[in-house]
């Protein structure tokens, strides 16, 4: 992985955090991203000391608040004009209904939203990279049904529906994409990491924090499908696909119809902010 550039949204704790660093490891430059200035650099000293790899950066915003997310972004993307791995990783579940500051139910406005402005404002990064991968970390969604009326479960909010929901908004938008730039240098492909013990649920009642504790992987063990697509070469040109435990596996439902996955992108056009 030396002289590639990867950056992994939510790197400063569990899945994301094991995957920057063992890509660390490889020798790829890595960005840590979070909403915490000295909880982003804390991580990326811990990996510099760690890997020896001093190719560390770190880049702060909240991915539910556009103005703070391009603000960001457009000062990384001067320091890295191009960027070979963009993983869409960071996630939250809340368990009462909040709303972000553009008016938008919290989940769907930094799960789905935030990373489709994210990506769209890498474009010209990831073009530049010549060959790049967007990962997109979610987890299996044949039973997931989005409720097209209802997308800021404005009534029946519960964390079961909300995560789920922007979770395949964002995997349709990103399988478009694969669509799109197919042949064209840019793929992308979605992934389920397992159930792995990290601080995910903590805002979640305890049976099902008990639940993740129990029967959770490790991190590192988590990571391993995301390190994998980000660096195999074999996986070089998969794109539009799900992989779980490093595999390609068949999916389908409605993330698997393509006139969801138009739909999906609509969306993220016209809510996202992203510049026309
Ligand atoms: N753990 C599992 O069993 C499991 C299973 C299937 C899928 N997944 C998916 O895997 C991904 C990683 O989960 P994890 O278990 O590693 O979670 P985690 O340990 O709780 O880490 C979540 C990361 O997301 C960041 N984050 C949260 N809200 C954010 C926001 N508004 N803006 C920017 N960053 C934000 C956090 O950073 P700060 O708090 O520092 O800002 C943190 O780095 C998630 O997408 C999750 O849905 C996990």
């Amino acid at each position: 992985m030396k002289g590639k550039q990867v950056l992994i949204t939510g790197s400063t704790a569990g899945i994301g955090k094991a995957a920057a660093t063992a890509l660390a490891r490889l020798g790829a430059g890595v960005t840590i991203h979070g909403r915490n200035a000295a909880r982003c650099e804390e991580v990326a000293a811990g990996i510099r000391a760690s890997t020896g790899n001093s190719n560390i950066d770190t880049l702060v915003f909240d991915l539910s608040s556009p103005k703070s997310l391009t603000k960001a972004v457009e000062a990384y993307k001067v320091r890295h004009p191009k960027l070979d791995v963009l993983a869409l990783n960071a996630g939250v579940f809340l368990s009462k209904r909040e709303v972000s500051e553009g008016g938008f139910e919290k989940s769907f406005a930094m799960g789905f939203l935030g990373h489709f402005l994210l990506t769209r404002l890498l474009l010209p990064n990831l073009k530049a990279a010549g060959e790049a991968r967007i990962i997109t970390v979610a987890a299996p969604l044949d039973r997931i049904k989005v409720d097209f009326d209802n997308l800021q479960l404005v009534t029946g909010y519960s964390f079961m529906k909300a995560v789920p929901q922007s979770k395949c908004l964002l995997v349709m938008a990103m399988l478009d994409m694969a669509k799109e730039y197919s042949g064209k240098g840019i793929t992308s492909n979605y992934m389920h990491p397992g159930l792995v013990k990290t601080d995910l649920l903590k805002e979640t009642p305890w049976i099902f924090r008990m639940l993740l504790k129990a029967f959770g992987a490790s991190p590192e063990k988590g990571a391993k499908t995301m390190v994998y697509l980000a660096s195999a070469p074999e996986v070089k040109d998969a794109t539009g696909k799900y992989f779980a435990a490093c595999e390609d596996k068949p999916f389908k439902g409605m993330v698997a119809d393509q006139a969801n996955w138009k739909r999906a992108t609509e969306i993220g056009n016209r809510l996202s902010g992203t510049p026309a």
